[in-house]
Parts: C-alpha cells; sequence; structure tokens
C-alpha cells in the first residue's frame, strides 16, 4: 500500500493528453492499487493516473459515488470513453489539483461510460449527478483539460488567486 503524491497545478504534466494503456500488466495493476490508496486517503470523488504523475488513460471513482458502500473496490476505467450524454447542470465543481478552488461549471446531467476493466473486459457504466460529472472531469484530466480550462478569463483570474500551494 502507498499513497502518491498529487500533482498540483500548474505542473505541465497536468496539461498533457494521457496515452492509452495498452497491456494490463503487474505492474499496471500494482500502480492502479496505490492509485485507490491515494484516492482513499484525498478523501476525493475520482482520481486520473495524470494526476500522479502517470498520463495514461486511466481513472478510479469511489464507489460510494456510484451507488456503492465503503466496503466496495474503487471502480478502475482504463481506455474510458464516454459514449452517451444527456442533459445539463451548473454546479460548483473542485479538483485535487487545485485544493481550495471551487469553479461553477456546466456539465452533462447524465452520461455514460465505456471502459476496460482490470481483467481487461469491457464494461460501460452510467452516472447521474455528482457521477456523471465525476465521468466527464476525471475524462478531461486524460486530455489535458482542466478545470480553469472551463471559465472565462477573468474567473480564471480569481480562482487562480484562491489556489492554495501546497
Ligand atoms: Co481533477
Amino acid at each position: 500500500m502507498s499513497i502518491l503524491p498529487i500533482v498540483k497545478y500548474p505542473e505541465p504534466v497536468l496539461m498533457e493528453r494521457s496515452s492509452e494503456v495498452d497491456k494490463i500488466t503487474d505492474d499496471l495493476r500494482s500502480f492502479i492499487s496505490d492509485m485507490e490508496d491515494t484516492l482513499y486517503a484525498s478523501e476525493g470523488v475520482g482520481l486520473a493516473a495524470v494526476q500522479v504523475n502517470k498520463p495514461i488513460r486511466i481513472f478510479v471513482i469511489d464507489p460510494t459515488f456510484a451507488g456503492g458502500t465503503e466496503e466496495d473496490d474503487t471502480i478502475i476505467f482504463i481506455n474510458p470513453e464516454i459514449i452517451h450524454t444527456e442533459g445539463e447542470v451548473r454546479e460548483e465543481e473542485g479538483c485535487l489539483s487545485f485544493p481550495g478552488v471551487f469553479v461553477p461549471i456546466k456539465r452533462f446531467k447524465k452520461c455514460t461510460v465505456k471502459a476496460t476493466d482490470l481483467n481487461g473486459n469491457e464494461f460501460t457504466m452510467e452516472g447521474t449527478g455528482l457521477l456523471s460529472r465525476a465521468f466527464q472531469h476525471e475524462t478531461d484530466h486524460l486530455n489535458g483539460k482542466l478545470i480553469i480550462d472551463h471559465i472565462g478569463p477573468l474567473k480564471k483570474k480569481l480562482a487562480l488567486r484562491r489556489l492554495q500551494i501546497q
């Protein structure tokens, strides 16, 4: 078990497009297990691999936000893709890479993600509310897109002023 350091803005790796995962190796499984430990320790909804300095297309989601309980395993999404969206809703959103910053972002109310699991099997999962928001937020990370890229220059300046550099 290890908790990895979370990369904070403005580290350049956060702006990179993460690359596809082509093979699920033991090393990758062990890295994902560290991501799960890191997510629980940080009390976030989700965590993308790039946020622990590995720009590959993986994110993990806390099961309690997907209708599960704390005893359930973290949900792992390898090479995820949003395949369906519905509705729109604007709400405040934060990010573990921007401690203390919350900005209003318009997201799809509902979305469906297709991904590969740890055994190499494809699955789809539908999310509404916070889960839908997390799917879109984490998918953005894999494309190098951050919460401040959703707001205008003035709001961005104000948001960054609130950024607590740790
Ligand atoms: Co984030």
